[in-house]
């Protein structure tokens, strides 16, 4: 990655005290870069930037500005953009159940907002503006592995939002030339991602209630399949993004390419628990299928792999053996 970043410049991360914004930090303020970072901690948390503050040199730490601020306001949108060589969007509220819960403040974050960002960046002359989009763009649409043309109807109000993400960023490459691309995500981990709350995803979730030696419910038959990334990958499809030489709207699966069933996934988390020296005894409970949840979901990644040059390093089971630390220093200190 270092070697992308040879030259400084400036990037904006919205979003980055939540999960995969602090990973983009960590990963830019390493190499040097200048970072201005929008969050309004509504998902996100102080701490996970004073980790980040800890995890490099107080030299690379003077070169982040952060701005406690809303992509709901125009006027924080505008101040962030202000002189930014490259935008990493990915302030929204996550999660399809908070979704279904409370559509209208998913839509505000995630359409308005995004709107905003859109806006204030074109404005401001950004060379590359970079947005999380989702897999859960694909919706309905039957097909494995998941390409990025063929895609369904939405299965939930947080996929609409998703969904009108690249609609509106595919308009504002055709009616101003402001060119972007969105990177569908599929179910990212890694350290710093939430392990508490009701929309926890599920690696966190899990792994937090087995330290804790407490039941793992598994919605469904556990045969629900996901195509698990680890957060490295996202941050590296970030950079490569930000960097290509496109100049049009595109937009990218950012996964691994493969898939992993719900029953796999518990039994690869005790295992690497269990690598930790922590032994997890109990079986899973099984209950319910999530309304919203798609059964299978895979990507195809080959146009990523084309077009931006990625290269996923690493795969679930060593994403999770680097993970794994991690979630038992949170459970010690949230304990202790
Ligand atoms: N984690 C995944 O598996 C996944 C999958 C698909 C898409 N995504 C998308 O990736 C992005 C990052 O997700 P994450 O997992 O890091 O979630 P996260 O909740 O940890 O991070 C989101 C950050 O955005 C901030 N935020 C929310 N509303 C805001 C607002 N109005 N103004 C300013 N900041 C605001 C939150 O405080 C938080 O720090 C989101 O756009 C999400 O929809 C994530």
């Amino acid at each position: 990655m270092q070697n992308l970043l040879e030259t400084s410049n400036k990037w904006l991360i919205t979003g980055c005290a939540g999960f995969i914004g602090s990973n983009l930090l960590e990963t830019l303020l390493k190499a040097n870069q200048q970072v201005v970072g929008l969050d309004n901690f509504a998902t996100g948390y102080q701490r996970n930037l004073d980790e980040v503050q800890q995890l490099v040199s107080p030299q690379q730490w003077a070169n982040f500005t952060f701005i406690k601020g809303d992509i709901r306001s125009s006027a924080d949108c505008q101040q962030a953009c202000s002189g930014v060589d490259y935008v990493l969007h990915q302030a929204a509220l996550g999660s399809v159940p908070r979704s279904i819960a409370d559509p209208v403040t998913s839509n505000d974050t995630n359409i308005s907002g995004f709107l905003n960002m859109l806006l204030a960046a074109r404005d401001a002359g950004v060379k590359r503006f970079v947005y999380a989009a989702s897999s859960s763009t694909y919706g309905d649409h039957p097909a494995l592995p998941k390409v990025e043309d063929a895609i369904g109807k939405p299965l939930s109000p947080y996929a609409v939002t998703k969904y009108v993400n690249e609609l509106y960023a595919d308009v504002f490459s055709r009616s101003y030339g402001f060119h972007s691309i969105g990177l569908r995500y599929f179910n990212v981990f890694g350290p710093r991602q939430d392990p508490n709350g009701a929309y926890a995803a599920v690696i966190p979730k899990w792994t937090a209630a087995m330290i804790a030696d407490q039941s793992v419910k598994i919605n469904g038959d556990g045969e629900t399949s996901r195509d698990f990334c680890f957060v490295d990958n996202a941050v590296q499809a970030n950079i490569r993004a930000a960097l290509a030489d496109i100049e049009h709207s595109e937009v990218f699966n950012v996964a691994l390419g493969d898939r992993t069933t719900l029953n796999e996934l518990f039994a690869a988390i005790a295992k690497s628990l269990a690598d930790n020296g922590i032994h997890y005894k109990k079986t899973a409970q099984y209950g319910d299928f999530r309304a919203g949840d798609v059964r299978h979901s895979q990507a195809d990644i080959s146009k990523a792999q084309r077009m931006l040059g990625y290269a996923p390093q690493y795969r679930i089971r060593e994403g999770l053996s680097l993970a794994m630390p991690w979630y038992i220093q949170q459970h010690d200190s949230l304990k202790g």
